[in-house]
C-alpha cells in the first residue's frame, strides 16, 4: 500500500533555478539539492548530502544522462547517482534520498516528506 501524503513547500522561483544544474534549498534542518535540467525540462530533488563521504555537495555536482537516465556526479570523487531512483550508478550500496517536485505558477515546490511504501 502507498501512503500518498504530501506536504508541499514552496523552494524557489523558476527563474532563480540554475538551468541544467542544481542548488541547494534549506528546508527546516535538512538540505535538499534541487535540479533543473532544462535539456529534459524535468526537475528533481534529492538530499544534498553524498552517501560516500558524508560531504554537503551534490547540488553542486553536475548532471548528464546515462542513457535514458538522468543523473548527477558528486564533485568530490565523481560517483554517479540517478536523479530519478537515487540509486547509485557507479556500483556502491549506497543511495539517495529523492523527493517529488512540481511547478505552478512559476513557483517551484519540493515534497520533503518520506515516502512509505
Ligand atoms: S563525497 Fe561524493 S563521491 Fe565522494
Amino acid at each position: 500500500m502507498i501512503e500518498t501524503t504530501t506536504n508541499w513547500f514552496a523552494a524557489c522561483r523558476v527563474e532563480d533555478a540554475v538551468e541544467n544544474g542544481g542548488v541547494c534549498v534549506k528546508c527546516g534542518d535538512e538540505q535538499i539539492a534541487l535540479f533543473y535540467f532544462t535539456r529534459r525540462n524535468e526537475w528533481y530533488a534529492t538530499q544534498n548530502l553524498c552517501p560516500h563521504r558524508k560531504q554537503m555537495a551534490l547540488s553542486r555536482g553536475m548532471i548528464g544522462s546515462a542513457g535514458e537516465e538522468p543523473k548527477v556526479a558528486c564533485p568530490f570523487h565523481k560517483k554517479t547517482f540517478s536523479l530519478a531512483t537515487g540509486e547509485c550508478l557507479s556500483g556502491d550500496e549506497c543511495a539517495l534520498q529523492t523527493y517529488p517536485v512540481k511547478v505552478e505558477n512559476g513557483i517551484v515546490y519540493i515534497d520533503p516528506t518520506p515516502k512509505s511504501y
